[in-house]
């Protein structure tokens, strides 16, 4: 009989098992050296916990909201590329399983899902877009008007891909999407007449990176103001310089995040930064955070460190394959357990309750 899965890690050895070595190393793999991915869950054990005692936890509340939306529990889905090389049915099954968990989904621009199918397969998920402004505006235009349409409810731009990090093992797999698989999204888009890269079939993701503007400033934040209504989620800010001008821009929220240590290696874990962003935004908008996410308690400390919710890539793509929509369910469930029970042990019955004086830095210690 095969082994019960009791933890996030569970499911990342099971995907090492079964997934081809082009899909796991992409899924698996950060940049260069891959000090920050190592990082992400290396920070978070570094930050102790200070529980406290007699509190009445007979009844838990572990639910919040994320941009004036109530989700069941604080942990949402990232925007992960090419979701259907882990299962065949992709985002839709994650979008599915975020929906029958009562959390919040993140369609990737890199989809091999379309944002019409995620609105017809889930359509009560509770739903953004991620979003690149390409050198072509109108590519922009016409997909953020999808979204629109397909009932997202905010767009997330990604701000930490003006190119794409070097990742190693992608290089020495030679990675490119399994030929029967396409991105989505981009079909119908004629990137070659557009000027900005060709979009050729069953490529890697090179070809989409020259489409990305890479001379974009807080002002192209004003660009897409213009064009849409939806709140506008940003995506890769690491320092509270960065934080103070995401608030001046208006935005409705920033995602504290390194990319899942993708891009640039060597900045520091996500919840390390996580404090100095909350200090400098003071609620002016919301905060959530990413990278390294993989027990009850990681999500108990971003929280007790200032954070609204949490996102989850990697994990969520453990779980697709190991069981499409039912697999990621797990590993979502698993995480509400997990962090149900750190609240329980610490003395929280509401996530109101998660302070910053239940966590010390291992540098504290004597
Ligand atoms: C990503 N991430 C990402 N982010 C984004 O804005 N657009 C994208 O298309 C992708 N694609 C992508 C693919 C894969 C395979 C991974 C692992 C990550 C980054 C993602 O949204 C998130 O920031 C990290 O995955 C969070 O870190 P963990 O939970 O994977 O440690």
């Amino acid at each position: 009989m095969a082994e019960p899965m009791v933890c996030v890690d569970d499911f990342e050895r099971f995907a090492f098992q079964v997934l081809p070595r082009n899909a796991f190393d992409y899924y698996r793999s950060g940049a260069n050296d891959q000090s920050t991915l190592k990082d992400n869950v290396a920070a978070f054990k570094r930050w102790k916990l200070a529980p406290r005692v007699l509190r009445d936890v007979s009844c838990l509340d572990l639910s919040t909201t994320i941009l004036g939306h109530q989700i069941s529990f604080p942990v949402c889905v990232a925007a992960t590329a090419m979701q259907c090389m882990a299962h065949p049915h992709g985002e839709v099954a994650t979008a599915q399983a975020a929906q029958a968990m009562g959390t919040a989904f993140t369609l990737s621009t890199f989809a091999t899902s379309t944002l019409e199918g995620i609105a017809e397969d889930a359509p009560q998920v509770l739903r953004f877009f991620q979003l690149f402004i390409y050198k072509n505006r109108d590519i922009t235009r016409q997909l953020v008007r999808r979204a629109e349409r397909a009932g997202f409810s905010a767009v997330c731009l990604t701000v930490d891909v003006p190119c794409f990090g070097k990742r190693l093992a992608d290089d020495r797999n030679k990675f490119k999407l399994p030929p029967h698989l396409k991105l989505a999204n981009f079909e119908g888009i004629d990137f070659k007449s557009s000027g900005v890269g060709s979009a050729k079939e069953g490529s890697g993701l090179d070809e989409y990176g020259a489409s990305l503007d890479p001379s974009l400033t807080w002002k192209d934040i004003d660009f897409l103001k213009s064009i849409t209504n939806l709140p506008i989620i940003l995506k890769g800010i690491l320092t509270a310089e960065d934080a103070l001008l995401a608030v001046d821009a208006g935005v409705a929220a920033i995602i504290v995040s390194n990319h899942g240590a993708r891009q640039l290696d060597t900045v520091p874990a996500t919840i390390d930064v996580l404090p100095e962003i909350v200090a400098a935004v003071k609620d002016r908008c919301e905060v959530y955070m990413d990278g390294g996410v993989r027990l009850g308690t990681d999500v108990f400390k971003a929280l007790a460190l200032g954070a609204k919710a949490v996102f989850i890539g990697r994990p969520a793509l453990y779980g697709l394959t190991y069981n499409g929509a039912k697999g990621v369910e797990s590993v979502l469930r698993l995480l509400q357990r997990e962090f149900a029970s750190a609240m329980a042990l610490s003395g929280c019955a509401s996530v109101s309750d998660i302070q910053p004086c239940m966590l010390r830095h291992q540098t504290t210690f004597p």
